[in-house]
C-alpha cells in the first residue's frame, strides 16, 4: 500500500496525518495552540518543535511507502502555514518524494472524502464550510471543480476573521461572557441547549444582505447588542442575566442557523444539488447539524459531515486528501514539477497583525 503524507500548520494547530490511496485515514495528529495572544515567535516555536515531535515516527515507519508530501501552503498567517510548508518541502527533497500544496479552504472541504469512496457521492454538491477564521457557501460540480459562492460577512473590518467562530465569540462578549477566544461557539452551544428558543420572533429581522460574493449580516456585533438593550439584559441581575443567557444563545443559535440553512436551501434548489455538506468547526455544534440534517431528509438531499469529527477542525488527513485529489489530475504547478512548494501567506492577516498585535 502507497501513502500520502499531509502537514497542516495553517494557524494554531500543529497537524500530520497520513492517508492510503483509498482515502483511508491511517494517522491524524495534532498539537494546538493556545492563540490567545498571537506573536510570531510563538508560533514559529510552537509548529517547529511540534511537527519535528509528531513527524519523526511516521517517517521512522512509512517513509519508504510514501510517495507524496503535501502541505498547506497558499494561505494563512505568515508565522503559522510557511513553518508546516517548509517543512514539508524538506523532507519531500531529503526522501525524493513528490510534493502538492493545497489551500487550506479546499482541504476542509475535501475533509468530507476521507474514509469515504468516490461513489458515495453524488454532484452537484452545495456546501458550507466555517469555522472560526473563515465561513463560506460553495457549490462543487465534481471533486476538484469547487466555487465559492459565498463568502460570510457580519463586520465592517476584513482583517479581522469573519468566520462563524469569531461570531459566536462576539456573541458571548456581548453578554458580558469572557472567554479563550475561540471557546465561544462550544460555550453558546452548552448555553443553548439548557435553554429555550423563546426570544427567535425578536431576531427574525436580522439583516442578511447578498453583495456580488458575499452574504452579509450587516453589522451583527451592534445588532446583537442592541437586541439585548431593547430585551433590557443590561439592568437583569446577575441570577437572572445567568438564566436569560441560556435562552437567548438558544434564539440566537435558531434565527441564524435557519438563516443560514435557508440560503443553502435556495441554491440548492437553483443549482439541483442532490447533496448538502457541512464541513469545519461549525459541524461539531449539534443544534445546527440536527436542524440541516432534518430539512435535507424532509426535502430529500443527501446530507454529509465528515466520518469523524477529528476531521472537521484543522487536521493533517484533510491536506492529504486535497493534494491527493490534485496529484490524481496532475494538477502540479510548474514550481511544484520542479519540487518546490510556492508558499503564499495571505496579505490580510500580515495587516491584521501589524495593525492589532504590534499595534497593541
Ligand atoms: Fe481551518
Amino acid at each position: 500500500m502507497k501513502y500520502i503524507l499531509g502537514i497542516d500548520t495553517t494557524f494554531h494547530s500543529s497537524a500530520v496525518g497520513l492517508i492510503d490511496e483509498e482515502g483511508k485515514v491511517i494517522i491524524n495528529e495534532k498539537v494546538d495552540l493556545d492563540f490567545t495572544s498571537q506573536e510570531a515567535k510563538k508560533f514559529y516555536n510552537f509548529h517547529n518543535r511540534n511537527l519535528l515531535l509528531l513527524l519523526k515516527p511516521i517517517l521512522e515507519k512509512y517513509e519508504k511507502d510514501i510517495f507524496l508530501i503535501c502541505a498547506s501552503s497558499l494561505e494563512g498567517p505568515f508565522h503559522a502555514m510557511p513553518v508546516g510548508a517548509v517543512v514539508a518541502n524538506t523532507i519531500s527533497h531529503i526522501f525524493e518524494k513528490k510534493i502538492m500544496g493545497v489551500k487550506h479552504e479546499m482541504a476542509h472541504i475535501h475533509a468530507n472524502w476521507l474514509d469515504r469512496s468516490i461513489e458515495d457521492f453524488s454532484f452537484p454538491i452545495i456546501g458550507l464550510n466555517a469555522s472560526g477564521a473563515h465561513s463560506s457557501i460553495y457549490a462543487m460540480k465534481s471533486q476538484l471543480d469547487i466555487t465559492k459562492i459565498y463568502e460570510l460577512k457580519w463586520r465592517d473590518d476584513a482583517e479581522k476573521p469573519t468566520g462563524l467562530g469569531a461570531l459566536f465569540d462576539i456573541i458571548c462578549s456581548s453578554m458580558g461572557i469572557n472567554l479563550k477566544r475561540g471557546d465561544g461557539g462550544a460555550h453558546l452551544e452548552i448555553l443553548a441547549l439548557a435553554g429555550k428558543s423563546r426570544y427567535k420572533e425578536k431576531l427574525l429581522d436580522w439583516p442578511l444582505k447578498r453583495e456580488n460574493k458575499f452574504l452579509n449580516l450587516e453589522n451583527t456585533e451592534l445588532y446583537i447588542s442592541e437586541k439585548l438593550k431593547s430585551l433590557n439584559y443590561y439592568s437583569l441581575t446577575d441570577e437572572e442575566k445567568k438564566i436569560f443567557q441560556k435562552d437567548f444563545s438558544s434564539s440566537v443559535l435558531d434565527a441564524l442557523f435557519d438563516l443560514l440553512i435557508s440560503e443553502l436551501f435556495r441554491l440548492a434548489k437553483e443549482t439541483g444539488a442532490k447533496e448538502i455538506h457541512s464541513v469545519g468547526g461549525i459541524t461539531l455544534n449539534k443544534i445546527f447539524c440536527q436542524k440541516l440534517a432534518s430539512f435535507c431528509k424532509i426535502n430529500n438531499l443527501n446530507f454529509k459531515i465528515p466520518a469523524k469529527l477529528d476531521y472537521c477542525l484543522d487536521n493533517g488527513a484533510m491536506v492529504a486528501i486535497s493534494g491527493y485529489m490534485k496529484w490524481k489530475n496532475e494538477e502540479f504547478s510548474q514550481s511544484e514539477k520542479s519540487g518546490f512548494l510556492t508558499i503564499e501567506p495571505s496579505d490580510s492577516y500580515y495587516k491584521y497583525y501589524v495593525k492589532h498585535v504590534l499595534g497593541s
